[in-house]
């Protein structure tokens, strides 16, 4: 990632771009209020990308209670990724990478977080490899997951804070 891309929280200003950008680059739309509600109850997890001052990506999510999908009958607090997505001129740069690993080591830090988990469609394979080189695996799937019918791969992890400091370092 270059010297001109910026990862910094979302502010209330940047939320027409969010909007746009989740319009362009993925089938799943939410409203207005749906993308404030995340960011009042979990701003810390609500990050985005900046290039020459321009939002060109961003990823967001929220904090839930459940069973721990890594220890047998033990509840854990799991950070939820809800949505995450770069500009398509703007990939493969290492933005996705740095969107997510700001977003796990915020939930750690800011919510006491110990799973991270996320639904992805079957056939995305650059999200599917992006998840995985940050150590997510699958652990089941969701049959027809997606209004038009797709399974959805549900993919967690347990989240060490050593760990995403040492893939932060590396990224830089
Ligand atoms: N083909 C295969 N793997 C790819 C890929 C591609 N075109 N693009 C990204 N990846 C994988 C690679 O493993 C890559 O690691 P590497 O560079 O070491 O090989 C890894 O993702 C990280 O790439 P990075 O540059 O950090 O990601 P990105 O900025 O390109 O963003 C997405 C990745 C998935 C966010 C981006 O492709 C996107 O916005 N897609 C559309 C929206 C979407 O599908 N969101 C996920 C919904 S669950």
């Amino acid at each position: 990632m270059d010297d001109n891309y910026k990862i910094r929280k979302f502010r209330e200003e940047d939320l027409e771009k969010v909007v746009l950008i989740n319009r362009l680059c993925l089938p799943e739309n939410y409203s207005s209020s749906f993308f404030l509600d995340l960011h009042k109850n979990y701003p810390e997890i609500f990050i985005v990308a900046e290039h020459n001052n321009e939002v060109v990506g961003y990823v967001m999510g929220r904090v839930e209670v459940g069973f721990s999908d890594f220890h047998k009958f033990k509840i854990a607090r799991k950070g939820h990724i809800v949505s995450i997505a770069v500009l398509p001129e703007h990939r493969m740069k290492g933005i996705g990478t740095a969107l997510m690993l700001q977003a796990l080591k915020n939930m750690v830090l800011h919510y006491n977080c110990q799973e991270t988990y996320l639904e992805v469609r079957v056939s995305n394979e650059k999200a599917i490899n992006l998840y995985k080189k940050l150590g997510y695996k699958e652990v089941r799937r969701i049959p027809l997951y997606y209004l038009d019918g797709e399974d959805a791969s549900v993919m967690s992890q347990e989240l060490k804070l050593e760990e995403i400091q040492k893939q932060t370092l590396n990224h830089q």
